[in-house]
C-alpha cells in the first residue's frame, strides 16, 4: 500500500495577525512550511506529497520546497476546499492518504507512524488525539450552561489517515464545512479510530504558539 500525504498550507494565518501568510512565517529563521515538510520527509513510509499553497504563492513554495520532492498546487478558500483540490492532485497509486496541517509543523515522526500503522492494520480512518487537560464548559453570553464530562473528550490533531476511497467519498458528498476531515467521514457513518497524539503536534495558531514552537525546536537541538 502506498501512503500519500496532503499538506494543508493555504491558510492566511489571520489569528497569527501579521501581514505574512502563516506558511511563510519564520520559526528559527526558516518558514513554517519548510519545518512542516521536513517533518513529513522524516517519515520513510510517506510517498507522494502534495502541498496546498496560498493562491499566488505556488511558485514561491515550489522553489522553497524543491529539495523535498513534493508537488505544490493551489489550495482553496476554506481548508476543506484545499484538501479537495489536493485529492485531485494526488497520484492514483496512493491508496492510503494522510491529511496534515502545515501549522502542526513540529509533529514528531512517531505520530505519523502510529497513524500509518493503524491504517495498515485495517482501520479506514484514524485520528491522533490527546486527553483534555482543562475542564470544559458550555457558555452562552457569559453564562455557564453546563459542564461537559471531560473523561470522554479528546482534542484531535493531524496527520489524520484514511483509506483513499473513504476520503474521496467523504469529500464528494455535499454538506456544511467541517473543521477536520474525520468529521466528513463520520457523516458517512464510517468508523474513525484514534491513536495517541503528541503535545509537540500542537497547531501554530496564535502568536503565543510561535513562542512554544521556538522552545520546542531549541529543546530538540539540546536533545
Ligand atoms: N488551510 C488551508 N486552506 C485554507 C485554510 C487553511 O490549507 N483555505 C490550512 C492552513 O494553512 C493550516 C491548516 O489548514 O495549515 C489549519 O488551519 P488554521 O490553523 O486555521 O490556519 P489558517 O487558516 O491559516 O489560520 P487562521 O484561521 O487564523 O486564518
Ligand atoms: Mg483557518
Amino acid at each position: 500500500m502506498t501512503v500519500g500525504l496532503l499538506l494543508a498550507a493555504a491558510g492566511r494565518g489571520e489569528r497569527l495577525g501579521t501581514g505574512v501568510v502563516k506558511a511563510l512565517r519564520e520559526l528559527s529563521g526558516e518558514p513554517l512550511v519548510l519545518h512542516a515538510v521536513r517533518g513529513v520527509r522524516a517519515v520513510p513510509a510517506v510517498g507522494p506529497v502534495v502541498v496546498l499553497a496560498p493562491v499566488g504563492l505556488v511558485n514561491d513554495l515550489a522553489v522553497l520546497l524543491a529539495p523535498y520532492d513534493v508537488h505544490v498546487t493551489a489550495g482553496g478558500d476554506e481548508r476543506q476546499d484545499s484538501i479537495r483540490s489536493g485529492l485531485g492532485a494526488l497520484p492514483p497509486e496512493a491508496d492510503l492518504v494522510l491529511v496534515h496541517d502545515a501549522a502542526r509543523a513540529l509533529t514528531p515522526p512517531a505520530v505519523f507512524e502510529a497513524v500509518i500503522a493503524a491504517l495498515r492494520a485495517g482501520a479506514e480512518a484514524v485520528v491522533p488525539v490527546l486527553p483534555v487537560a482543562d475542564t470544559v464548559k458550555r457558555v452562552v453570553a457569559n453564562e455557564v450552561l453546563g459542564t461537559l464530562d471531560r473523561s470522554d473528550l479528546r482534542v484531535v490533531q493531524t496527520p489524520q489517515g484514511f483509506r483513499r476511497e473513504v476520503l474521496d467519498q467523504a469529500h464528494a458528498r455535499p454538506g456544511p464545512q467541517a473543521t477536520d476531515d474525520a468529521a466528513l467521514v463520520e457523516r458517512l457513518g464510517r468508523t474513525v479510530t484514534t491513536v495517541p497524539g503528541s503535545q509537540e503536534a500542537f497547531k501554530v495558531t496564535r502568536p503565543f504558539d510561535l513562542l512554544v514552537a521556538a522552545a520546542v525546536l531549541r529543546s530538540r537541538v539540546d536533545r
